[in-house]
């Protein structure tokens, strides 16, 4: 077996073999770092912690050998929203034919990646297992080293993988199902969050307003589309927080408010859907005023991921900010916004070329901050 660096933190060497055993990690440790800084690594990544099952691999120089994805719409739409149960099921089902496809598109064997890399979380806690335990089996199986990769890092870290030249730090909005956060990525693995959401998170409140105003499932890019031939000042809306002496968001408020619009019958619904947008991107622009305003010097870097950071509304308004305050705008493409196993991958290859991998009994987590010092905020149903 190869000599994990986790071993050091986890398996606690035996201390009758003491010193040497120390040095010969370290050495290892030193040895894979510089590998990975010189040479092509070939990572195998697997995303199941939503409604996504993927698997793909991407290597150390930014190329997508392979992406392969199966949504979980179809099994949850008449539901109108993701059923924890059936998602586990669909991930079990899927993975390991996901997995085939990966390996045959980019035209490699198990045996030639250098590393499995899966999602340890945060997310739905059955879908998370079914990915990190494939990914444990073959790790074991092929003798390679785990990579445990936090999905909110897969998002973060997803700009860089199309973008050779999007140095650390920069400032990066992460606009998903399940967070709202605002984040100064230092490094792989270091991140100081600015502000987070007090109650819901963006994508869930695109989600619930979908749901109410009749868009069908997923809600976001629904939204997105009826809210084209809206009226976007048709509805007065709130703009929760806007104003507020503090770096945090909120869309509950909003969220109830399009609940009233909706029930009044006084409103056409693409312009409740476009008035909810302009609201939605209104308070992230206040929100991210608050923290640049607040900087000595802004990163040189505005970077968005996350699933809704593939509406064009989010994206133009980050793009304007970005150029006011001097800052180059980094956006993935759409396909990689949303849930997917290449940035899975891409997380694991910065990670690998660190010098960091995992134990096999490394547990799927739930919930997983990326800056675990960040005070915990008010408010219900906080993700983080
Ligand atoms: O990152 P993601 O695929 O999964 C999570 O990790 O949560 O994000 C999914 C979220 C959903 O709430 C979905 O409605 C939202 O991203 N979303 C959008 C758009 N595309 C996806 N929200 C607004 N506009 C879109 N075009
Ligand atoms: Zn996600």
């Amino acid at each position: 077996m190869p000599i994990r660096s986790g071993f050091l933190a986890e398996g606690k060497p035996a201390a009758d073999r003491g010193e040497a055993l120390l040095a010969v990690i370290a050495l290892v440790h030193s040895e894979r770092a510089a590998y990975g800084k010189a040479s092509m690594t070939v990572i195998l990544g697997l995303e199941s912690s939503c409604d996504e099952t993927a698997a793909a691999v991407v290597t150390s120089q930014r190329e997508i050998l392979s992406h392969a994805l199966a949504g979980q719409e179809d099994h949850h739409r008449a539901f109108g929203g993701v059923v924890p149960e059936i998602a586990a099921r669909a991930h079990a089902e899927m993975m390991t034919p996901l997995v085939r496809t990966a390996l045959r598109d980019a035209g490699k064997t198990l045996n030639d990646v250098d590393a499995v890399a899966a999602t340890a979380g945060p997310g739905l806690i059955g879908g998370v297992m079914v990915g990190l335990v494939t990914a444990k089996a073959m790790a074991m199986a092929a003798d390679k080293p785990l990579i445990a990769v936090n999905h909110l890092e897969g998002h973060a870290l997803s700009a860089r993988l199309i973008d050779a030249d999007l140095e650390f730090p920069y400032l990066l909005l992460l606009v998903s199902g399940g967070h709202c956060q605002l984040l100064r990525v230092n490094n792989v693995g270091d991140y100081t969050r600015l502000g987070t959401t007090i109650d819901d998170a963006v994508g869930e409140a695109f989600d619930k307003s979908a749901k109410i105003l009749g868009l069908g499932f997923p809600g976001g890019p629904a939204l997105e589309q009826s809210a084209r031939s809206g009226d976007a000042d048709a509805v007065p809306l709130p703009r929760p927080l806007k104003g507020a002496d503090e770096p945090h968001f909120s869309f509950a408020g909003l969220k109830s408010a399009v609940v009233r619009a909706a029930q009044s019958g006084s409103f056409r619904v693409p312009d409740i859907a476009a008035s909810f947008q302009l609201a939605v991107t209104d308070c992230l622009e206040d929100r991210l005023r608050y923290s640049l305003d607040r900087m000595d010097a802004p990163p040189a870097a505005l970077v968005v991921a996350g699933g809704v950071a593939a509406n064009q509304a989010v994206r133009n308004m980050l793009q304007r900010l970005a150029g006011e305050y001097e800052m180059r705008f980094v956006a993935p493409p759409l396909w990689l916004c949303t849930d997917n196993a290449a940035m899975i991958a891409w997380a694991g290859a910065e990670r690998f070329a660190a010098g960091l991998s995992d134990p096999l009994d490394f547990p799927a987590r739930p919930r997983w901050p990326l800056d675990p010092g960040a005070e915990i905020v008010r408010g219900a149903g906080v993700k983080a």
